[in-house]
């Protein structure tokens, strides 16, 4: 049943309830209906963000209907199509990848029923097609990584310095905004230079493999790697170890997320920096599913605020973290 109507048969309810002298009270308000098709669960970040997505339903009385696309544009589609189906109040989904979702959105469009990004971003020509978009400035992050390296770098004048980069899963927002932003900033600095990047689909297992191919083929030709996540940082922190060498002192490891694994690699010395990605949207993601079935205004675009942490202050930030 829809929320709005099933708003007005509630308060019809309740008006019947009181003339008969049964209290509000013990008229539970229907509970709003969420479908929510996530990417996955290929990194830390998306373990913690899916918890927070369904402790946030809980908390609210929200029906949450949570479905795992484990990374397949072709599995959240169908999971859309059956939240269409089921008439859930709103749909809110995080998209594995930007394009491709035109048709989809515009079924949910014409069923009435609101849709809310969160996460990462769609790539559609109509923006009416979604409420709202909840999530982080990707671009902003990359930005902030290779802020950080232009600071680094200037202790090193007329160095060069060889950057290796490992991608987010491929045409993701993540990966082409973090990859846009970085570039944008070293561009300051003409001795940096991205000479190897591929994608390690934001997965610990792909970043040590790929990580590895990086290595085999430049050596000890690589002083920086930057990576889109700290999962896949962290698996390439292993094939640095494999190849004999030491991430953090020989390779300089930057990385992306500011999961828990990033701060322990940090105290122990083998990553330098982690660009903070707030995965814990479920609050904010409740409010406005709440809002926009509701018919509240809720701006178009909602951004996570976020920090930078260098190794430096990882073992202060440790008991703060969250995630
Ligand atoms: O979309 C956010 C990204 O997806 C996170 O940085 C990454 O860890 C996750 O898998």
């Amino acid at each position: 049943m829809k929320f709005a109507r099933s708003g007005v048969l509630a308060s019809l309810a309740c008006a019947f309830m009181a003339s008969v002298g049964v209290t509000q009270a013990a008229v539970a308000a229907p509970a709003l209906s969420m479908g929510f098709s996530q990417v996955g669960a290929e990194s830390e970040w998306r373990s913690a963000n899916s918890a927070s997505i369904k402790d946030a339903a809980k908390k609210d009385g929200v029906n949450l209907k949570f479905a795992d696309a484990q990374q397949k544009q072709e599995n959240q589609v169908k999971a859309i199509r059956s939240f269409i189906a089921q008439k859930v109040d709103v749909i809110a989904f995080s998209p594995v990848v930007e394009s491709g979702w035109e048709t989809v959105l515009r079924e949910a469009k014409a069923a009435n029923i609101p849709v809310i990004l969160t996460d990462r971003a769609v790539n559609v020509s109509d923006p009416s097609l979604y409420a709202t978009f909840i999530g982080s400035d990707f671009v902003e992050e990359g930005r902030r990584a290779g802020r950080w390296l232009l600071e680094r770098a200037r202790k090193t004048p007329g160095q060069s310095i060889n950057i290796v980069e490992l991608q987010g899963t491929v045409g993701s927002a993540p990966a082409i905004d973090r990859k846009r932003g970085f570039e944008q900033e070293i561009a300051a600095n003409p001795k940096l230079k991205i000479i190897r990047s591929q994608s390690g689909d934001f997965t610990r297992a792909k970043g040590k493999e790929v990580m590895e191919a990086f290595l085999k083929a430049q050596g000890k030709d690589i002083q920086v790697l930057y990576a889109h996540n700290d999962d896949m940082a962290i698996g390439a922190i292993q094939a640095i170890e494999e190849a004999g060498l030491r991430p953090g002192v020989d390779i300089l490891v930057i990385s992306i997320d500011g999961v828990k694994g990033a701060f322990e690699a940090m105290m122990a010395g083998k990553m330098n920096v982690t660009v903070e990605c707030n995965p814990l949207l479920g609050p904010q993601l409740m409010q406005a599913a709440r809002d926009v079935v509701g018919h509240k205004p809720v701006p178009k675009r909602i951004t996570t605020v976020e920090g930078v942490f260098p190794a430096e202050v990882a073992a202060r930030e440790f008991p703060n973290r969250k995630y």
